[in-house]
């Protein structure tokens, strides 16, 4: 079944250098594993947003988790879904900027900008609205 995974987690050292490395585990893996998604990044927390069969994603949530990159990931939320919103995306990052910071704090109203405090039931909805809304860099 088609499922998707939303987590957050905490980077455990300065992220700029680690992100071209996810980056290019997503690319040369997340084709192959039917996987599509969303990465984002923001003062050291990370969002990711997975897309794929439930299997897989068990496999390779373990596999994430375990990497030393960052610590504390935990699951906001896991659900069968009918269709992909990352279709085209085998894991896009995006970088805050003014626009994104400010959809995030129209689904928070007054929360500080902390991705790993986002209430489970908006983590996914904040995603999609990101994706049509914001600035994307690759
Ligand atoms: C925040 C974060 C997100 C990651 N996302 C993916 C991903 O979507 N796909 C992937 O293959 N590896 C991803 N990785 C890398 C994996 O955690 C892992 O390093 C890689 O799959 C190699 O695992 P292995 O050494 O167990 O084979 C991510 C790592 C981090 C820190």
């Amino acid at each position: 079944m088609l499922s998707r995974l939303v987590y957050a987690s905490r980077a455990t050292a300065p992220h700029q250098a680690d992100l071209p490395v996810i980056l290019q585990w997503c690319e040369d893996v997340n084709p192959s594993l039917g996987v599509t998604g969303l990465l984002c990044c923001l003062d050291g927390v990370y969002m990711q947003y997975l897309e794929g069969e439930d299997a897989v994603l068990d496999e390779l949530f373990a596999s994430i988790r375990k990497d030393s990159r960052h610590s504390g990931a935990t699951i906001l939320e896991r659900r069968p879904i009918p269709q992909r919103a990352f279709p085209q995306w085998s894991m896009k990052l995006m970088e805050w900027d003014e626009r994104s910071k400010a959809i995030f704090q129209s689904f928070s109203p007054g929360a500080n900008l902390d991705l790993y405090a986002t209430d489970a039931s908006t983590a996914a909805p904040l995603m999609r609205a990101l994706i049509r809304e914001a600035d994307w860099k690759l």
